[in-house]
């Protein structure tokens, strides 16, 4: 008797990964931009979509220069009229969608007293209201075709104060975990997995302005070093190190797993101070 064991299906040859919030921030390698490069090197046909047409066009563009397929997308998460738009588009290009990348994440420190109730309602309309209009967008074609694969974004925020209020943001952060959860367990006879990355304290561009607030008094290099200094790796993540997290995710190289979260987070949850 012979055994052949399967080569790791770290592969994404000809399927169709949706990326919402694809751009960047400011310039250089936000967690969007660097997954929608990531399941491009793994053979996806990408749609890179953003509100910010500019930096959406961006991570097209670096896609396509390395000779992968990528089709710019751009419309407001939190927007239902635009979220039925930006899937019809796609699958007018694509045919279908076999994974849901979300991606979009906004934030405001303060604790109640500093959060205005228009304030809470667009964070959480941004972070979950467009969880729940994509993931309706995509789970008729998944259940359908027998799967499809959700990778959603998360925080640490979401489960842990950071030091700092950031009331909005950590509870959102934290229904999008439950969210996927909930549709994981839903759906998980269908074929369709569903699974939440959680990243730490990582190194993208928007962090230039929210770790500058956490240190005013300090330059943003001063305040980035601290930062990493309560990593136990002590470093921050990059974009990439949370990238290929999702990566895996959303391959066949984890088909047994759903309804899970994936700390991407170099120790710091763990950490007893
Ligand atoms: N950077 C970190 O340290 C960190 C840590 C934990 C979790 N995260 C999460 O990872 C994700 C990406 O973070 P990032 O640092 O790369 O941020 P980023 O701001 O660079 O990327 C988010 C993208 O989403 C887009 N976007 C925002 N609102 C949108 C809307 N309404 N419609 C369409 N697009 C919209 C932005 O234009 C931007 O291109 C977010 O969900 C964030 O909360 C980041």
């Amino acid at each position: 008797m012979s055994f052949t064991p399967p080569a790791l299906p770290l592969d994404l040859s000809g399927r169709v990964v949706f990326v919402l919030g694809a751009g960047s921030a400011g310039p250089g390698w936000s967690i969007g931009r660097a997954s929608s490069v990531t399941y491009a090197r793994l053979g996806a046909h990408v749609c890179v979509a953003d509100r910010d047409a500019a930096s959406a066009e961006e991570t097209t563009a670096l896609i396509r220069a390395e000779g992968g397929t990528a089709e710019t997308f751009v419309g407001d998460a939190a927007d239902e009229a635009d979220v039925v738009r930006l899937f019809g588009e796609a699958r007018e290009r694509f045919g279908t969608v076999d994974v849901l990348h979300h991606n979009v994440g906004i934030g405001k420190t303060g604790g109640p007293m500093e959060t205005s109730a228009e304030d809470f309602d667009r964070i959480h309309a941004v972070n979950v209201r467009s969880l729940l209009l994509a993931t309706r967008q995509v789970l008729p074609g998944m259940v359908e075709r027998g799967r499809g694969a959700i990778v959603a974004i998360s925080s640490i925020a979401g489960m842990r104060y950071l030091g700092y209020p950031h009331l909005a943001y950590g509870v959102t952060k934290a229904a999008v975990t439950q969210f996927t959860r909930m549709v994981a367990q839903q759906y998980a006879a269908q074929g369709v997995r569903a699974n939440t990355v959680v990243p730490g304290l990582i190194d993208t561009p928007r962090i230039a302005t929210t770790v500058a607030k956490m240190f005013s008094d300090t330059s943003l290099e001063e305040a980035k070093a601290a930062r990493a200094r309560q990593v136990p790796v002590g470093r921050m993540g990059t974009a990439w190190d949370v990238a290929h997290a999702c990566a895996f995710l959303a391959s066949d190289a984890a088909a047994y797993v759903t309804g899970t979260e994936l700390l991407v987070d170099g120790g710091i949850t763990g950490k007893f101070v």
